[in-house]
């Protein structure tokens, strides 16, 4: 049973011939291999994705909109854009298991204006979370933010 886009069954078995233990065998199977730095932001952006989708139940209605807690979701995003994503793309950082693109490395300059846009565009969120009408700019902004990187510096696996 081998499937070429989920080689978690062949990992598993590498991992039994090489003697690992139980715990690297669920390390492995939790992060699909990534690991170092491509684990780290992997996790940074997991984290990013976590707050962004409870920000979103909240402008869609999907949950009561909670001033409070609005403010502090954009604060998380804001304390992991900017420098926090660009520190864990040490130049040509790229394995098997990551979805970033070369194209980080070759237009530097813009990665870095993204990264940082976030940060920006999530503090602006979390200055008008006071009132849902007027986060529904920078909430619409900051979605587009992950979008523009996502479309340039990012090829999704699966
Ligand atoms: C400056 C660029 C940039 C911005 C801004 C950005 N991302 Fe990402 N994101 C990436 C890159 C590059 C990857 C692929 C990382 C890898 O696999 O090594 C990624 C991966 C992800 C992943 C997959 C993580 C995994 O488990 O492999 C999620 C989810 C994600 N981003 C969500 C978001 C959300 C939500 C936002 C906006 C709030 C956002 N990102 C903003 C560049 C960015």
């Amino acid at each position: 049973m081998f499937q070429m886009r989920k080689p978690l069954p062949l990992l598993i078995f590498a991992f039994t011939l090489a003697g690992g233990s139980i715990i690297s065998i669920e390390w492995a199977v939790a992060h699909m291999g990534a690991s170092g730095v491509v684990k780290e932001r992997m996790m940074l952006m997991k984290d990013i994705s976590k707050s962004m989708k409870e920000i979103a139940a909240m402008m869609k209605g999907e949950v009561d909109y909670d001033s409070e807690k609005m403010s502090s979701l954009a604060s998380i995003i804001a304390s992991k854009g900017g420098e926090q994503i660009t520190k864990l793309f040490p130049n040509g950082s790229l394995d098997e298991t990551t979805e970033a693109l070369p194209s980080i490395w070759q237009d530097w300059a813009k990665f870095k204006a993204v990264s940082g846009q976030l940060e920006i565009t999530a503090n602006e969120l979390k200055a008008v979370s006071g009132d849902q009408f007027d986060a529904m700019g920078p909430f619409q902004k900051l979605a587009q933010t992950c979008g523009a990187c996502h479309r340039t510096f990012r090829q999704k696996i699966n």
